[in-house]
């Protein structure tokens, strides 16, 4: 847990660390290596006697790998993590964790699109495990959709395309009476801005692809509870479906987690700058950024963050072919999915909803077919907003 006296940089620079395993040296070696030999037959003999706790074989527990999980648990407020080849291996296995065949699942319509798959197809289609989807900003509405084989409750706050947010208190409160566990989402505000676990939430999952890494070089996920629940979640489904994350990749993530905070504060800044300058511009109907005072859910926002990210969206005042004209003129915000890197992204979320949901599902979720959605990197915000405006003068 964060010690009173220890700032977030500081920890983000030292914690975990243990140098003087090391040789001294400052940046942790990778340990590139599968597996750990043993002295004894008794020596190997006490390993197995807690293997999540000794060096045994990589797809267990990792020297290089454990500095990033102590960080991030840290981070969160948790008291343990594991980290994941990617965020759905996250996600999946988090949820796997608390269900099984034949019971019931709450989430919310504004979801990831994959998780939505893993929830609505996959589950239902192979395990007869039913997910109801809710809109989510209303607490009578999550609790008349408990059933009594409900196990789970799955939240994303704020989601990745339409930003909407839960009041994780009041649903944790809910889902604790109730005997239902929760996992969120987190990937959108980091743990520098939002920790769900002080609201009560039982589990925290990131794509750590996006903001954690921050550099857009790894694929990577991470989920963090308590030591009880992630017992449960390494022994099973971390260890058995086999989803870790490889050495070097969580040595990058050391590294991204370093300037983590530092790189918050620039996103934040000039999203804000952005979302305010096309708030104003006659070319564009509505801005879908949870920072601004004209966004639905703003207080709620505020109560439950401490600030906020660099991703949103926007709905421009016209079809299709205006969407693919300004994607088509902006110079530095380039062309791709994911987000949360050094550099600034754009993406137009019906070209991949069109093709994985049928019209029905992206348009119950909120979602309009001129909404572009940006990712604000570490460029000059004045150069974002010139290029935003050039590419918004061509459609
Ligand atoms: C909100 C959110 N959660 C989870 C994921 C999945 O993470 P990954 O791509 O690391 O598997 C993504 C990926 O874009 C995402 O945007």
């Amino acid at each position: 847990m964060f010690d009173e006296d220890f700032g977030l940089d500081t920890m983000l620079a030292h914690f975990g660390e243990e140098r003087e395993r090391h040789m001294g040296a400052v940046v942790p070696p990778i340990f590139q290596n599968s597996l750990f030999t043993f002295e004894s037959y008794e020596a190997i003999d006490r390993a197995f006697e807690n293997p999540q706790e000794n060096y045994i074989y990589t797809r267990g527990l990792n020297p290089t790998v454990e500095i990033a999980e102590k960080k991030i648990a840290c981070l969160e407020g948790g008291e343990k993590a594991k980290l994941f080849a990617s965020g759905m291996a996250a996600i999946s296995s988090s949820i796997l964790s608390f269900i099984r065949s034949g019971d019931h699942v709450i989430s919310v319509k504004s979801i990831y699109g994959p998780t939505n798959n893993f929830l609505s197809k996959y589950l239902y289609e192979k395990f007869d495990i039913s997910t109801t989807f809710v809109d989510g900003d209303d607490l009578k509405e999550i609790e008349n959709a408990v059933k009594e084989n409900t196990r789970l409750i799955y939240l994303e706050s704020p989601s990745s395309c339409t930003f909407k947010l839960q009041d994780l208190e009041g649903i944790a409160a809910i889902a604790k009476l109730k005997g239902i566990k929760t996992v969120i989402d987190n990937t959108w505000a980091t743990p520098v801005y939002q920790n769900p676990l002080k609201f009560g939430i039982d589990v925290v999952v990131h794509s750590v692809s996006k903001y954690l890494c921050g550099h857009s070089d790894v694929v990577a996920g991470v989920a963090v509870s308590s030591k009880e629940n992630m017992r449960a979640i390494s022994a099973l489904e971390y260890s058995l479906l086999g989803g870790k994350i490889a050495p070097f990749e969580a040595w990058l993530v050391l590294r991204g987690l370093r300037t983590l905070s530092l790189r918050m504060e620039r996103h934040s800044r000039s999203a804000m700058k952005l979302a305010e300058y096309l708030e104003k511009h006659p070319k564009v109907s509505k801005v879908n950024y949870p920072g601004l005072e004209s966004f639905p859910q703003h207080e709620l926002a505020k109560k439950q963050m401490s600030d906020f990210s660099g991703l949103f969206s926007f709905e421009l005042t016209t079809d299709v072919d205006g969407v693919k004209r300004f994607l088509n003129h902006l110079k530095y915000f380039k062309i791709g999915v994911s987000w949360g890197g050094y550099e600034s992204l754009v993406y137009a979320p019906i070209i991949s909803l069109s093709k994985e949901l049928p019209a029905e599902k992206w348009q119950a979720a909120g979602i309009h077919p001129g909404i572009v959605r940006i990712s604000i990197g570490l460029e000059n915000a004045e150069d974002l907003i010139r290029d935003l405006g050039m590419a918004l003068s061509m459609i």
